[in-house]
């Protein structure tokens, strides 16, 4: 038999592709409510791309990339992420020529070639949204903000961890004295971590090694060599959640995984789904846009990871809805469909193609979760009537077919 690729899923139950639809609804209308508006870009796009501003000093692009050429020899990879792919098309676009605010949303499968467990995906799915040209962080705080109006609506508890992680005004001299300690300990820290002081050194930071760790915990925090903007942002952005009673620690280990970010970077994390528990990230990227050699503008944006999610939607209950048709007659079948079908322009009806009893139909009806249960039986038949049930006040009637 052949099988789905390991950590690629079907959505297939009713139940979790509600809980899917649930999500996106209440994710987009959020998006819209603050103004945003849809994007879409391809799955696929230039390796390129995503070495130049995902980084190639990340796992994403150093391990995990779904790269190959294709026949005309190029160099592609499926999309990891949502954000290069979105940067790309506002500078093709020349939106950042054009100047003032651009906000978009998105939302569909990414593709990381990670090692599957619960919460970890190879094709799992992201919402989105990037918003261009505001360097206030008044824009971060909304975009926080907006995160937990689609966790709340959605019945999901959350905690939020905030870093800032400076500009290149003072994350240089920073990164200089985090070498400085890391060279210190260097015959005790793990071989990832040796890379890391290399290619990107704040990245050690978020080592999981618990030896590493206990290190890092006397490493000198960035926070506490930020430059004035930076760390009047910061205050800002924190003054901003207070006021809107939304709870967070700030992890001055917190780097993400992806080399775009400056200044404010932010996860939101699950303590009920198990080790993969970031449901969602962002932060700030105002260096990006000019290295893909965009006009330089400033940006944040952040991404949900859906899967994740799933199991703690709260769900509000199903209405019944609809129409379920059903015959006890083999002879009714003609008529059943006609109605039926006519009935299916309007409304969600399901029409049971093999004659039944009575009871067989109201059970089916049930299941379906449908409203009304539509029957035609011999009798029906001869005295042109259809008998309708509604199954959500039980009343049982004949209605003449004409006027159905
Ligand atoms: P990210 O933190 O790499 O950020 O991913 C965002 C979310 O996607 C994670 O918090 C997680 O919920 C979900 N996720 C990531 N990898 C997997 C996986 N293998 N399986 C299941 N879920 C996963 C970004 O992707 C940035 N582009 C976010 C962003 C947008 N920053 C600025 N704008």
């Amino acid at each position: 038999m052949i099988r789905s690729l390991r950590g690629m899923n079907d959505i297939l139950e009713e139940e979790q592709y509600r809980r899917f639809n649930h999500f996106h609804n209440v994710a987009c209308h959020v998006a819209m409510r603050y103004g945003f508006h849809y994007i879409e870009t391809p799955l696929l796009e230039e390796t390129a791309l995503f070495k130049r501003s995902v980084g190639e000093s990340s796992d994403i692009v150093g391990k995990e990339m779904y790269q190959f050429t294709d026949k005309g020899g190029n160099d592609i990879c499926l999309r990891p992420e949502g954000t290069a792919g979105v940067v790309r098309a506002f500078i093709q676009h020349k939106y950042d020529k054009k100047g003032g605010i651009h906000r978009f949303f998105y939302h569909g499968p990414m593709f990381r070639y990670e090692r599957p467990q619960k919460g970890r995906l190879r094709e799992f799915h992201q919402f989105g949204v990037e918003s261009f040209g505001l360097a206030s962080v008044y824009e971060d705080a909304s975009l926080i903000m907006m995160v937990s109006d689609i966790f709340n609506a959605l019945g999901i508890g959350y905690t939020l961890q905030l870093n800032s992680l400076g500009c290149h005004e003072c994350m240089p001299p920073y990164r200089e004295k985090l070498i400085a300690f890391i060279e210190q300990h260097a015959d005790t820290i793990c071989g990832d971590c040796q890379r890391r002081k290399a290619t990107n050194p704040i990245r050690v930071l978020d080592c999981k090694n618990s030896a590493c760790q206990a290190i890092y915990a006397h490493a000198p925090k960035l926070m506490d060599h930020l430059c004035t903007s930076c760390n009047t942002d910061f205050t800002t952005l924190t003054l901003l959640l207070d006021k809107e009673h939304i709870a967070y620690t700030i992890d001055t280990h917190l780097v993400r995984g992806l080399d775009y970010y400056s200044k404010t970077a932010f996860e939101f994390i699950s303590n009920d789904i198990g080790a993969q528990s970031a449901i969602a990230g962002g932060g700030r990227y105002d260096r990006l846009i000019e290295f893909l050699d965009g006009k330089p503008t400033p940006a944040v944006g952040f991404a949900i990871g859906v899967e994740r999610l799933l199991e703690l939607i709260k769900l509000p209950q199903q209405e019944r809805e609809g129409y379920y048709f059903g015959a006890m007659d083999h002879e009714a079948l003609p008529l059943l469909l006609q109605l039926g079908q006519r009935k299916r322009r309007s409304e969600k009806t399901i029409i049971e193609y093999s004659a039944k009893s009575l009871k067989a139909h109201l059970k089916n009806a049930d299941r379906v979760y449908a409203r009304y249960c539509v029957v035609i039986g011999a009798n029906e038949l001869k005295e042109n009537t259809l008998w309708v049930k509604d199954l959500v006040n039980k009343k049982e009637q004949h209605i003449p077919v004409d006027s159905f």
